[in-house]
């Protein structure tokens, strides 16, 4: 069901005349790739598991094995995932733009596997896996059923590359993610409940700097009053339509 959503002309204008367009896109943009967001009452993934026993440092203290096997799972998920027509589009519009940066909450690598290639991924990759003492990222490791694999160096647990709650994100990421926000004349926000911090400061930062803010979302979040253009429907549908306004 496509839900009603009109693309203003000033935006249209907005987009031509931008020198510099930034996205930041949630988990929503891969719900039309058929990968479970987080909140969405319905089937998001925290629906069915608990983020406190999964997505955080005490939780892989405390059960291992628990959080890498979830992780393994989402992998599995992804690999199978294809990216949908809102991340073909958002790779469009970077080609088009004079300068663009796609910064991203998701972890799954679909933006760079639609064509996307200036992103910023302020939570990590989970297709990345790291040693959980000193963060050495490691290429291969030896799948077991049985346990974690461990670091081939200091034997200490392997685990994925993202940010967990109670983490702080890299630095450098999100120094690119604010500059990016603080530089854009165009915030395209798609697909995110805008609940997490500091992603979700993002808006606000581009506002201040002088940016048109845009929401691609097909319900109302804590953003969508602040946000200049609310465009009400799925990032597959809204993304080429407003891509397609531009020519
Ligand atoms: N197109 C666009 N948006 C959509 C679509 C769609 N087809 N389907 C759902 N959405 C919207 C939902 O309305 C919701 O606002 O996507 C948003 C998903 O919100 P969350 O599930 O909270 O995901 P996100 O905002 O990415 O979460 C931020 O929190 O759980 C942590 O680290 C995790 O990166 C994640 C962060």
């Amino acid at each position: 069901m496509s839900l009603p959503f009109r693309i203003d002309p000033t935006l249209v204008n907005a987009l031509r005349g931008a020198n510099f367009v930034t996205a930041l896109t949630g988990a929503g943009i891969s719900a039309e790739s058929g990968i479970a967001t987080f909140r969405d009452a319905s089937e998001g993934l925290w629906a069915r598991f608990d983020p406190r026993e999964l997505a955080t440092p005490s939780a892989f203290a405390r059960n291992p094995k628990r959080v890498w096997d979830w992780y393994a799972w989402r992998r599995e998920r992804v690999a199978e995932a294809q990216p949908n027509a809102g991340h073909l589009a958002l790779a469009a519009l970077e080609r088009r733009a004079r300068e663009f940066v796609l910064v991203t909450q998701n972890v799954y690598g679909l933006h760079q596997r639609a064509g996307s290639r200036n992103v910023v991924e302020l939570h990590g990759n989970i297709a990345r896996v790291k040693c959980s003492r000193d963060g050495t990222l490691v290429e291969r490791w030896e799948a077991n059923e049985d346990e974690v694999p461990r670091c081939p160096d200091c034997g200490a647990f392997l685990r994925p590359d993202v940010v967990w709650f109670d983490e702080m994100l890299a630095e450098d990421a999100l120094a690119a993610a604010d500059k990016a926000a603080r530089r854009c004349d165009v915030l395209l926000v798609v697909g995110t409940s805008a609940e997490v911090y500091p992603a979700a400061a993002l808006p606000d930062s581009a506002r201040a700097s002088g940016a048109v803010v845009v929401e691609v979302n097909p319900n109302a979040t804590a953003l969508s009053a602040a946000a200049d253009h609310v465009l009400r429907g799925a990032a597959g549908v809204v993304l080429p339509a407003l891509l397609s306004s531009l020519d």
